[in-house]
């Protein structure tokens, strides 16, 4: 069980797999007012940014679940870099079926909510988890535009115009599963970017390093698509992280 490869190559050091910056991850954290010894369940935690930086600078503890053993010995390297050994701890394995020992104040899934079949089913996997009255992050893509045809949808990591929402699609889902949406952070073109970009410049050094790796022919398409293929999908594809309490 474990992240393929390719996704590790590709995604190179980057600290935040996702659409935020440093800023906006920092500006979410202030955003939904955390307090010191708040717990947080981040399930996919990635390379455990948003929980380490969080510890850090809200004094908050908390678990990250995630498939990558790559990814979690990141996170666990980062904690001790930052500071924070004894307050996260990062475990591999499947999110989608992870149930915290103790129930947290937030609990988290930041773009990865296939891990519980779709937005729907990922709400209801952390809900498990929440305390009464805590908050639930959770980070989507949604169209910014309507995308004008199948070209777009799939540069967009869409199979079907109807994988994702458009934002008041998606806040109306989020209530009517009986949440208000309460905060949000979103990506902007710029943000998107700084997520995509440096993946280019990372294949391409991987492949002047290893031009006969079997997965030298796959990066070499995708190194010439790419770039294109961004250029839509900054322009159509939004992506936000959405704060969320019961009702
Ligand atoms: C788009 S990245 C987001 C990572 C992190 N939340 C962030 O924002 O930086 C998706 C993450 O989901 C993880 N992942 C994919 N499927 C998973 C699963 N079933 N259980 C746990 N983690 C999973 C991947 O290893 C990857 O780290």
């Amino acid at each position: 069980m474990d992240l393929p490869r390719h996704h590790t190559i590709r995604e190179g050091d980057q600290r935040i797999v996702n659409p935020f910056t440093a800023e906006k991850l920092a500006a979410l954290g202030r955003a939904v007012r955390l307090r010191p010894g708040d717990t947080l369940l981040d399930l996919a935690s990635g390379r455990g940014e948003m929980l380490c930086t969080w510890a850090r600078d809200h004094h908050i503890s908390g678990t990250g679940v995630d498939i990558s053993t790559v990814a979690v010995d990141m996170s666990r390297r980062r904690a001790g870099e930052l500071g924070v050994t004894d307050r996260v701890t990062f475990v591999h394995g499947d999110a989608g079926g992870y149930v915290a020992d103790q129930r947290v104040d937030v609990a988290a899934c930041i773009g990865a909510t296939w891990i519980g079949g779709g937005v729907d089913g990922t709400v209801a996997v952390l809900e498990r988890s929440l305390r009464p009255g805590g908050m639930l992050l959770v980070g989507e893509p949604y169209w910014r535009l309507d995308p004008p045809d199948q070209e777009t949808v799939e540069a967009c990591h869409a199979t079907h115009r109807d994988d994702f929402d458009d934002l008041t699609g998606l806040l109306r889902r989020f209530h009517g599963l009986g949440w208000d949406v309460v905060e949000w952070m979103l990506a902007d073109p710029d943000s998107w970017d700084r997520y995509a970009a440096p993946q280019w410049l990372t294949i391409r050094r991987w492949l002047d390093e290893n031009p006969d790796d079997e997965l030298a022919g796959q990066f070499r398409a995708e190194l010439t698509a790419d770039p294109l293929r961004h250029v839509r999908r900054r322009e159509f594809l939004g992506w936000g992280v959405f704060a969320l309490l019961k009702r």
